[in-house]
């Protein structure tokens, strides 16, 4: 059996992705948030049967390897080799077997590097002054220093490649982990972080992917950072969301600037908090978030540099779907650290009544532009509208045009007239309606005839379809499909079942399977079903029959009219 058949077989999908998404039985498939677009109603589909996931939603789905995939943002064999470690196989040594081997010794170099440094820091003479740099001008507690393993990184210049060259790792594995760098001039190499507070970064699998590493006093720069490695991936990297993660799925997420304000916010208490490292939010960061949360406090500096990346961040998160709020940080403060050393509880407090981003822009551009102008009004709408057309929340949206009329004193009608315009133009660039069951076509009864009968046990099928002929369904795909139930005799499997079927029609059959239809009592409602597919077929023959009866007056042919007229009438009983 190959790696993947194992994995499968000794993995079970629903316990997969019920580690990310919290799953809730729905019928015989289970159903959650959709992970991968924002939604408030689930409408994300997992199959323990047929082990695969469906979002109707956004339309993502696919095996237990796709999701892993999709969810960490890695390709094929980065989630083989995740998935080939849960399910404890054995991946047979191909190329990616290097790599993976390569990785491990990674992890295990940071690892013992982060233990080094946070020896030397809390046991070690040479850590003394940066031990009282943390403790009274950081304001960390013993706890704390523990919690985040931090660490120093002493002033020598290759104490690091020696302690880890003893334990039998080679320089070049060193280099490749970003802990040691060569020398620009001359032969051989220098550790990477010297005199420096070090804080190991770990990733949601809690393995030490890199170090960020502060100096101690105003040496430049003042932060140093793990280089892009095999196992570091910066731009979709936020720190401090291995331990925040599960308050992040309770409360929603704060996002602030840098390192120091979540561990300083998470010694006050509050446990919700990640920061980039030093660039700005990408998408890559968001979509990790919104595997937790599509709630999100951006929490930024006060300076210009802080609201220009508020701006950013907004517009990215609003791409993503995120409800989201902002806080401003006084200007008594410098950031969320300052703020929390210097007065806890407004800090607190700020963040409990955070605005939403809505709110905050409005008054930005109240502040920014004069709404008594007519230059003025014009340029805080053009600012607005494309933030305020997304409101799709109709009390939302009543608030703020009314709010923003009373402030620029324009007609409530006018503003939202000039939202409504941008809205229709997104709806049709981004947005395609999901298949919900009340938008039913005439097709769909058929397809929800079929849903139904997937979940029926043999007995209703064969009953049901012997009235029936797959030819009078009105899709080709439904119509395979009923003709290979049709042939079923015994007790049906379905993933069997859907494994039988022709390749082309397999995704129609497994989507109809994870249709949320789970009627309280199935028998009736696909009984139900049964009989408008029927009324349909039959009105379908009598809209053929009254064409042949028309033909058959137009050449005269009293007979054959007749006859015609007696099934016609014979039929049209059947409807009533
Ligand atoms: N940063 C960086 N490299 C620098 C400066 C900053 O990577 N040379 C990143 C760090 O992650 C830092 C964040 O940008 O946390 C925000 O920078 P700044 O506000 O200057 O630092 P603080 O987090 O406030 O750090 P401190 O309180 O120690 O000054
Ligand atoms: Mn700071």
């Amino acid at each position: 059996m190959d790696n993947v058949s194992q994995i499968k077989q000794k993995l079970d999908i629903v316990d997969v992705i019920g580690s990310y998404v919290s799953l809730k039985k729905s019928g015989r498939n289970y159903k959650g948030l959709c992970p991968f677009h924002g939604e408030k109603t689930p409408s994300f589909m997992v199959s323990r049967e047929l082990q695969i996931f469906k979002c109707f939603g956004c339309s993502e789905g696919g095996d237990m390897f796709n999701f892993v995939e999709k969810i960490e943002g890695v390709d094929f064999s980065q989630a083989l080799e995740q998935l080939a470690e849960k399910a404890d196989v054995k991946l047979e040594k191909k190329g990616f077997g290097g790599k993976a081997l390569l990785k491990n010794k990674m992890f295990e170099i940071n690892e013992l590097t982060a233990n080094f440094y946070h020896h030397l820091l809390t046991k070690h003479a040479s850590g003394k002054k940066a031990l009282k740099y943390v403790k009274k001008k950081r304001k960390f507690s013993g706890s704390t220093i523990k919690t985040f393993n931090i660490g120093y990184a002493p002033k020598t210049w290759d104490l690091l490649q020696q302690f880890l060259s003893k334990r039998g790792f080679k320089t070049q594995e060193i280099v490749q982990a970003g802990v040691a760098i060569r020398k620009t001039s001359g032969k051989g190499c220098i550790d990477k972080f010297r005199n420096r507070v070090v804080f190991p970064l770990k990733g949601i699998n809690n393995k030490i992917v890199g170090f960020t590493a502060r100096a101690l006093g105003d040496n430049q720069p003042k932060y140093l950072n793990t280089q892009e490695t095999l196992v570091f991936q910066k731009n979709a990297f936020l720190y401090g969301l291995d331990r925040a993660k599960v308050e992040i799925k309770q409360k929603g997420a704060v996002c602030v600037e840098g390192s120091i304000d979540v561990i300083t916010a998470f010694q006050e208490g509050i446990k919700n908090v990640v920061a980039p490292l030093g660039t700005a939010l990408t998408i890559n960061q968001l979509k990790t978030l919104s595997r937790y949360t599509q709630d999100v406090t951006f929490c930024f500096d006060p300076d210009p540099a802080g609201i220009a990346a508020a701006y950013r961040a907004i517009s990215v998160a609003e791409k993503q779907n995120f409800d989201i709020k902002v806080v401003s940080i006084p200007k008594t403060a410098s950031d969320l650290d300052d703020l929390i050393l210097k007065n806890p509880s407004k800090a607190r407090l700020l963040l409990k009544n955070a605005a939403s981003a809505y709110d905050f822009f409005i008054a930005d551009n109240l502040k920014k532009f004069s709404p008594k102008t007519a230059v003025g009004k014009k340029k805080i709408i053009e600012n607005l509208k494309p933030l305020l057309s997304r409101i799709t929340n109709k009390i939302l949206l009543e608030h703020y045009t009314k709010h923003l009329s009373e402030e620029l004193n324009i007609s409530e009608d006018i503003l939202k007239e000039m939202l409504k315009t941008t809205k229709k133009e997104m709806k049709v660039q981004e947005f395609e309606e999901p298949a919900t069951e009340k938008g039913m076509s005439k097709t769909n009864v058929e397809m929800y005839f079929v849903a139904l009968l997937l979940k029926s046990d043999i007995d209703t099928i064969k009953s049901l379809l012997y009235n029936l002929k797959p030819e009078d369904f009105e899709s080709l795909t439904l119509s395979r499909i009923t003709k290979q139930l049709k042939k079923e005799k015994k007790k049906i499997n379905v993933r069997k079942f859907i494994d039988k079927l022709e390749e082309e029609v397999r995704p129609a059959a497994e989507e109809l399977f994870l249709w949320e239809i789970e009627p309280k009592n199935l028998g009736t409602e696909v009984e139900r079903a049964y009989k408008r597919v029927k009324r349909r077929f039959l009105r379908k023959s009598l809209q053929n029959l009254s064409k042949e009866i028309k033909l058959a007056e137009m050449q005269e042919d009293t007979r054959n009219v007749a006859d015609l007229t007696t099934k016609f009438e014979k039929l049209k009983k059947k409807l009533l």
